[in-house]
């Protein structure tokens, strides 16, 4: 399984549909699965269930999804946080997609579907994430200054593949 890890606006979604095309594997989004599973958005079940409450489905659908067929699989930037997701990390190609707080708040700063945008100290929650990051992460590809297409032709060079038409 290849993973794409990192803070919101990182670019996991994007990198992670155009690797899994040019690798030819399925791609999910954790977010997406959780989604569909549950019925509701993220936005909504962070409404009505908590942080905590989307915490704990969040750890159960990335600890499935791990245990499942070959993909490429982009996690929520505030997954690592769970023990369950760090252990079942184990074992998988990890990459980091590196991005400042500056350059994450320029793409997704004030997007209203992603809750955790709220927080009152995003920078402390930035810092607090670094070294589940660091620590899970197989490869780490700076993504600062990247487009989406240059994001994913560098995440599969750090793989050792060639992007197709490069
Ligand atoms: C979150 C990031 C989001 C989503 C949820 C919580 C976080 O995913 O899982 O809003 O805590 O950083 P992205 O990293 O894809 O934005």
């Amino acid at each position: 399984m290849i993973v794409l890890v990192g803070f919101m606006g990182a670019g996991k979604t994007n990198a992670g549909l155009r690797v899994a095309e040019a690798l030819d594997v399925p791609f999910i989004d954790s977010d997406a699965a959780i989604e569909a599973a549950d019925g509701r958005p993220v936005r909504t079940i962070f409404a009505e269930d908590g942080e905590a409450g989307f915490r704990r489905i969040e750890a159960a659908t990335i600890a499935a999804l791990l245990a499942g067929p070959p993909a490429v699989l982009s996690l929520g930037g505030g997954s690592l946080g769970s023990a369950e997701v760090r252990e079942a990390l184990v074992g998988h190609e990890v990459v980091l997609l590196d991005v400042s707080l500056a350059e994450s708040l320029n793409r997704v700063g004030g997007d209203p579907s992603r809750p955790m945008l709220q927080h009152p100290d995003l920078a402390a929650l930035y810092a607090g994430r670094q070294r589940a990051y660091r620590d899970a992460a197989t490869v780490v590809v700076p993504v600062d200054g990247l487009s989406k297409e240059e994001t994913a032709a560098h995440v599969l060079a750090a793989l050792g593949h060639r992007a197709v038409g490069e």
